[in-house]
C-alpha cells in the first residue's frame, strides 16, 4: 500500500508526535488536505450535516458513504483513509462485516470507524478477525444524539469517565486499532491516551490526545449553524484555504491546538 500506514501512526504515538486528521468528502479538499500534511483523512458521516444539511448524521446511508469515500480515494495519494459506518449499518456483527466490506472494496477505505462501547465488542472482534482495521468512537457519539439528549460533553462524572476508559480498553482488546474520543474533559482525554497503546484522536478531548481531528468545514469556519467550542477557524490569519489547512496541521503538531478555551473541564 502506498502512503501512510497504521504502523507509521503507531510509531508517531510512540514518539510522542501528534497526528493531524481532517475530514474530507470530495476530491478537491482531499488534495489540499494532503498538501497540508495531515496524516489521516476521515470520510465522516458528518457529511450528513455539512454537505447534506441535515440536523444530525442519522439520515446518512451506506450508499452516501461509499460515494463520498470513492471521491476522496481518487484524490488520495498519501493519507491513511478512514470511512465512517453510518447509523444502522452495523446493528449486528454480520451486518457490520458486510457493510465494512463495502467501504473497503467499493470505497477504498483503509479502516472503518464505528460508534459505541461494549455493545460493539463482537462487531469489532469479527471485523478485526476478517482483517478489517477498526477505529472505535467514544464520548459524544453523534449517532446517539437523541439518546444522549443533545450534543453534550460526556464523561464528566467519575463513574462516567471510568466507563469510557473501561470501554476504550475493551475495544482495544477486541481488536480496535484506533480510537476517536469526542467531547470529554481534557483530563479524561489524557488518561485514555496514556492507558491505550493504540492512537487516540481527540475532538474536544483536550491537547493531550495522540492526535486531533476536526470537520474540515469547522476548521475553515464555514459550517452550517453554530460552531462547537472545540472548533477553531484557521482561515483567520491565513491568506488561502491551503494555508489555513497548513496552520491546522502545524497547530496540532506543535500542541497549540486545542487551547484551554477549546477544551472541557
Ligand atoms: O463524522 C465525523 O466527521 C466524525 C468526526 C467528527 C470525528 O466522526
Amino acid at each position: 500500500m502506498s502512503g501512510i500506514t497504521l504502523t507509521h501512526l503507531n510509531d508517531l504515538k510512540q514518539r510522542g508526535e501528534k497526528i493531524a486528521v481532517l475530514t474530507s468528502y470530495d476530491a478537491s479538499f482531499t488534495q489540499r488536505i494532503e498538501r497540508a500534511g495531515a496524516e489521516v483523512i476521515l470520510v465522516g458521516d458528518s457529511l450528513g450535516m455539512v454537505i447534506q444539511g441535515h440536523e444530525s448524521t442519522l439520515p446518512v446511508t451506506m450508499d452516501d458513504m461509499v460515494y463520498h469515500c470513492r471521491n476522496v480515494a481518487r484524490a488520495r495519494e498519501r493519507a491513511f483513509l478512514i470511512a465512517d459506518m453510518p447509523f444502522m449499518s452495523y446493528g449486528s456483527p454480520q451486518q457490520a462485516l458486510d457493510n465494512a466490506g463495502r467501504l473497503m472494496q467499493e470505497g477504498f477505505a483503509h479502516m472503518v470507524k464505528l460508534e459505541g462501547g461494549r455493545v460493539q465488542l463482537d462487531s469489532v472482534h469479527l471485523l478485526s478477525e476478517h482483517e478489517i482495521p477498526v477505529c472505535a468512537h467514544l464520548g459524544l457519539t453523534p449517532q446517539s444524539v437523541h439518546k444522549l439528549g443533545g450534543f453534550r460533553v460526556q464523561g464528566r462524572a467519575p463513574e462516567a469517565a471510568q466507563a469510557i476508559l473501561d470501554d476504550a480498553l475493551s475495544l482495544q482488546q477486541a481488536g480496535a486499532q484506533m480510537l476517536v474520543l469526542e467531547c470529554v474533559p481534557a483530563s479524561l482525554g489524557a488518561a485514555v491516551s496514556l492507558e491505550l497503546s493504540i492512537p487516540v484522536i481527540g475532538i474536544g478531548a483536550g491537547v493531550d490526545c495522540d492526535g486531533q481531528v476536526l470537520v474540515v468545514y469547522d476548521a475553515l469556519g464555514i459550517s452550517v449553524g453554530h460552531a462547537p467550542r472545540f472548533a477553531r477557524d484557521f482561515v483567520a490569519g491565513a491568506n488561502s484555504v491551503q494555508q489555513a489547512l497548513e496552520h491546522f496541521v502545524a497547530a496540532v503538531k506543535s500542541g497549540a491546538f486545542p487551547n484551554q478555551d477549546e477544551s472541557y473541564t
